[in-house]
């Protein structure tokens, strides 16, 4: 049997501005579906591209002082280097201006002609030409849309018979034969599709006659009497007349696809086709509409029809009203009427007025059944409507001048981050390791169908919070132990130790390890999960199997929940990382004990095969770290494990004892938070590049810098040191200069005086000591000697500090140490890292170990030393 097929679009964007994050999220979301779909074995197909007519396009191209096609070819070429750099997974890049896709149009425009869905008529109307659309509001005020002022437009027009097809339409969506998601999208377009009954309930004398209230029933019997009110199939009420007949030609312009035979000579002008009309019909054209080849025939029956459209929320009536109206007219039950070029040329011969030319034949009027039946055969299955990223509470779009481009997010991580640190990467590594910061983010923090605001700042902390903490810490911490401690070899397991993870006491966010039944508390998770709260009251007394937690994970992608299905996989994350902190499987290597080595050995097996689930789970997500992950737990090509189903296999013990692990290397470096006042410099520099380039001739004006989205609070950047950089600021911490810290700043340490001046009292005072206990400890990468430490002062809160100590101690020697620490350090940055103070120390002789200055146990933590 041939495998199931996936066919997924997204829009194809207008090519009058330059990508930015708002269309690079869609296009993520439809490559982390794809890669999904593809992992599951189904025949995946992943569309793209652009939208290239249209007066819009026209307008922006004499604007720029170049032809339409020329200033189009630019644009698409951007759109497609972008998601080349990205890693993107499309397998076409469909345009509108391709000879192939001006068949399909002609094709369907014919075809509606034919059977006599679309008529010549005059219109004068206001129209947005932002928009492309008449729009039903006065000329010369605001598109109600985008604000635009509306034009006035008389034209001879074709048009498309849609008010036959209001009832269909109701029926498909409300049978769920087209889905619509969110369910606030659907509703919108049943109740636009509906029409408005609140003037008709209005009419109603009063809500009350008498004692007794009206009811909903009666409510609507008058809307049945009154104004003809009908049912839908499934008896859903609605309001005849409400879907206009729509304009699907333009006169007015040359930038688009002619109108083809016989309809052009039926008319006065020259036409070209509806840009939405021209660009909906990109979804049948890529796949082989209008190619009569085999090849094309053949094609076109693999993949049509689409299986889902992801579309931003603004579209959703194009797709959701336009589009399956145009695709019911196409039924085969229609009969080709005789609307052809005979009629219409003896009538033009006769010079009869325009009004008798056109034609007013009606196609027959289908049955619901026939109307059903086709759809089942032709129609998409699904259109889901994503929200937008927001700032100041506003869309970005070019024409606002709040956006922030994707070129910025992968220069800034992929060369400062990534490069800087792993300076041997290749460009073509450091843009797939930005992009995956990229994804993570904007799938991770936006709940999916919801608006969402982006900032740089928010990106930064996500990502070293969720990836260099999260994800990225347990597989270093995991590989390296099982490197130490099993010599890189995968070691045999016994026995599940850590099965279930979420508490009793979700409160105090402690882990039981208790072993329950699958999916016992699923609606409990739901609630925890939906709430994004795990400290929910609801969720008190709940248990999380492992299973239950890679259940709502796959569930959740499966929903179109990608924000949903990141919690529940990070549920495995911190329960394995939880695990390992409380049992101390570094105390367990120094045992001798046979029972403690086993032990060790269920231990380190259970956190790889996480690892190897987590990742599995992640891949859509994060493609380029995973393949990094998979590749270090000794498993190879991650892509190839894709295609075969390996990452289809989410059953506890995929991973084999024995596996040699890959050569390890950190994954996901820090960022600093440096990072934001960088790329806020990158916005601004392009922003005045592209005010002084040509393309810039139709770009809205730079917004200031204040109100960028990308602005961050420019104090925040806290500058490199220009002097000699005390780590820790003790020659006991810092035991000789670090290669990779002197490229950064110089001379590490001042020189020695062999006798201090003295100091005041008062100059003393000004230190403040105090007691500090360390609660996490770890190595930075290519940094042999800096140690990050985390350290606990009591009532004064937890802070991070960087210290010369790494040749002297393992981390896992220092964490729980009580030191002394000077706490009123300017914040120094090192290695991309801040350290907000130092910790005290003596050796005894030059470069010799360090003794850490401590305090008894009595002492709390957090008091000064004085
Ligand atoms: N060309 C039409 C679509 C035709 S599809 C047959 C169009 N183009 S567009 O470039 O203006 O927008 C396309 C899509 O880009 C939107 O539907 C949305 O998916 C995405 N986004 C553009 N700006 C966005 C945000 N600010 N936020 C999220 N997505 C955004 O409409």
């Amino acid at each position: 049997m041939s495998a199931k097929k996936f066919y997924l679009t997204t829009p194809i964007y207008y090519v009058n501005a330059r990508p930015h994050i708002g269309h690079a999220y869609t296009t993520i979301v439809a490559d982390v579906l794809a890669r999904r779909h593809r992992l599951l074995g189904e025949d995946t197909y992943f569309l793209t591209g652009t939208d290239e007519h249209g007066q819009k396009i026209e307008r922006s191209a004499a604007a720029a002082g170049v032809p339409p096609q020329q200033f189009a070819d630019e644009v698409a070429a951007a759109f497609q280097k972008l998601w080349d750099r990205m890693g993107i997974t499309y397998d076409q890049f469909i345009r509108t201006t391709s000879d192939k896709h001006k068949l399909g149009v002609q094709k369907l425009f014919s075809k509606l002609y034919e059977k006599g869905h679309i008529y010549l008529d005059s219109y004068t109307g206001s129209y947005c030409v932002s928009d492309e659309a008449f729009v039903d509001a006065p000329v010369g005020t605001p598109c109600p849309d985008c604000g635009r002022l509306l034009e006035e437009v008389t034209e001879e027009n074709f048009f498309f018979r849609l008010s036959n097809f209001q009832k269909p339409l109701i029926d498909l969506i409300e049978s769920n034969e087209l889905v619509i998601t969110p369910e606030s999208s659907r509703n919108e377009v049943l109740s636009f599709l509906r029409g408005n009954f609140m003037p008709i309930f209005a009419e109603l004398p009063k809500a009350w006659v008498g004692d007794k209230p009206i009811t909903i029933d009666e409510m609507f019997k008058h809307a049945r009497e009154s104004h003809g009110a009908l049912r839908s199939s499934l008896g859903h009420h609605y309001l005849p007349g409400t879907l206009k007949d729509l304009s699907i030609s333009r006169s007015g312009f040359k930038w688009g696809i002619p109108v083809p035979e016989p309809a052009a000579s039926a008319a006065e002008q020259k036409h070209v086709i509806y840009v939405w009309l021209d660009a909906l019909a990109n979804y049948m054209s890529a796949v082989g509409y209008g190619d009569e080849s085999a090849k094309g025939q053949a094609n076109f029956a693999r993949y049509w029809p689409a299986d889902l459209h992801l579309v931003g929320k603004e579209i959703t009536r194009f797709h959701c009203v336009y589009w399956p109206a145009f695709l019911l007219a196409l039924n085969p039950e229609y009969q080709t009427e005789t609307q052809d070029k005979g009629i219409v040329d003896v009538l033009r011969a006769a010079e009869a007025p325009l009004h008798l030319r056109k034609s007013k034949i009606e196609p027959q009027k289908l049955t619901a059944e026939q109307h059903s039946a086709w759809a089942r055969e032709f129609l998409p299955k699904q259109v889901t409507a994503h929200g937008w990223l927001l700032f100041d509470n506003a869309k970005m779009s070019k024409s606002k001048g709040n956006i922030v481009r994707t070129e910025t997010i992968l220069d800034a991580f992929g060369d400062e981050v990534y490069g800087k640190q792993f300076p041997e990467s290749m460009k073509a590594e450091r843009d797939l390791f930005a992009s995956d910061v990229l994804r993570y983010f904007l799938l991770r923090e936006i709940p999916f169908g919801q608006d969402g605001s982006f900032s740089f700042e928010a990106m930064i902390t996500r990502y070293n919070a969720d990836l260099a903490n999260g994800f990225g810490n347990l597989v270093s911490r995991v590989l390296t132990m099982i490197g130490k401690y099993f010599d890189g070899v995968v070691p045999p397991f016994a026995e599940t130790v850590f099965d279930v993870m979420i508490t009793t006491d979700v409160g105090s966010n402690m882990l039981e390890v208790v072993t329950v039944g699958k999916g016992e508390i699923a609606s409990e998770m739901e609630n925890a999960i939906a709430t994004g709260n795990l400290k929910g009251s609801s969720f008190q007394r709940a248990l999380v199997s492992r299973q239950d937690s890679i259940d709502a994970a796959i569930w959740y992608f499966d929903h179109l929940r990608p924000d949903r299905a990141i919690t529940a996989t990070y549920m495995l994350i911190d329960a394995a990382d939880k695990h390992l902190s409380d049992r101390t499987p570094w105390k367990l290597a120094k045992s001798n004990a046979p029972e403690d080595l086993k032990t060790l050995s269920d231990m380190m097996y259970s956190a790889g095969e996480s690892i190897r689930i987590i990742t599995a789970l992640l891949y859509p997500i994060l493609p380029y770290a995973t393949a990094k992950v998979w590749a270090q737990l000794g498993l190879g090509d991650i892509e190839l494990a894709a295609r075969n189903g390996g990452l289809n296999n989410l059953q506890w013990g995929g991973l084999k004892p024995g596996t040699k692990l890959g050569p390890l290397a950190p994954i996901f470096p820090r960022a600093d938070k440096g990072l934001i006042q960088i790329m806020t410099d990158m916005e601004d520099a392009q922003d005045s590049k592209l005010a002084s380039s040509k393309l810039s001739a139709q770009q809205d004006p730079a917004p200031p810098a204040s109100t960028h989205p990308a602005a961050g609070p420019r104090s925040s950047t806290i500058a490199e040191p220009a002097g000699p950089l005390p780590v820790g600021g003790s020659r006991a911490l810092t035991p000789g200069p670090d290669p990779a810290l002197t490229t950064e700043s110089g001379q590490l340490t001042p020189p020695a005086a062999e006798t201090a001046p003295q100091i005041t009292i008062d100059d003393f005072a000004k230190v403040e000591l105090r007691v500090a206990q360390i609660v996490v400890a770890e190595r930075i990468p290519k940094a042999d000697k800096l140690l990050r430490l985390e350290v606990d002062l009591g009532p004064h809160g937890k802070r991070q500090i960087l210290s010369g100590i790494a040749e002297f101690y393992t981390p896992e020697e220092l964490v729980g140490r009580r030191i002394v620490v000077i706490t009123n350090l300017a914040p120094r940055k090192m290695r991309g890292l801040e350290s907000h103070g130092m910790l005290l120390a003596a050796s005894d002789t030059e470069g010799g170990k360090p003794a850490l200055a401590t305090c008894g146990e009595e002492i709390a933590l957090g008091a000064r030393l004085k």
